[in-house]
């Protein structure tokens, strides 16, 4: 079974609570849950985490592309200006997927930029969980 990483920057741990009008009401271990089962239907394997530091996270994509693996990836706050993060994506030679809950295009200026689209296969924003699952799907082998 091939593996995806679904990986997740900061403050994403405390989905749930957090702006739940923007957001919503899924926890983020809900929303982990729903990323293995949905990757499990679709024939993958989803390795989901999450880190409010940056380090830990280019770790990750490190990891990543190692493995050859594709990533979704939730840069949430970093999306709009990490460019270590940026570069890191860079090594990836699997698809990456970068996905957001909300529009970041209809919300504040600063969200407008994404340093990270300009290195990604796509980007799928705005559906709330389920833009996860559809990147899945995108990634998926049979569908
Ligand atoms: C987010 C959008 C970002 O602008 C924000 O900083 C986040 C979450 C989203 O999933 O909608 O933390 O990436």
């Amino acid at each position: 079974m091939s593996t995806v990483y679904v990986l997740n920057g900061p403050n994403l741990n405390r989905l749930g609570t957090r702006e739940p009008g923007i957001y919503g009401t899924t926890t983020f271990e809900q929303l982990s849950e729903q990323c293995i089962a949905r990757a499990g239907e679709l024939g993958m394997d989803a390795v989901v985490r999450q880190t409010n530091d940056e380090a830990e996270l280019i770790g990750w994509l490190h990891e990543a592309a190692d493995a050859k693996a594709p990533v979704i990836l939730n840069p949430a706050a970093f999306t709009h200006y990490s460019y270590a993060l940026r570069d890191a994506c860079s090594m990836l030679t699997a698809p990456l997927i970068e996905v957001h809950l909300s529009n970041p295009l209809a919300r504040e200026e600063f969200r407008h930029t994404s340093v990270v689209s300009g290195v990604a296969t796509g980007t799928i924003a705005g559906f709330g969980v389920a833009s996860y699952l559809l990147a899945l799907q995108a990634l998926s082998p049979v569908e």
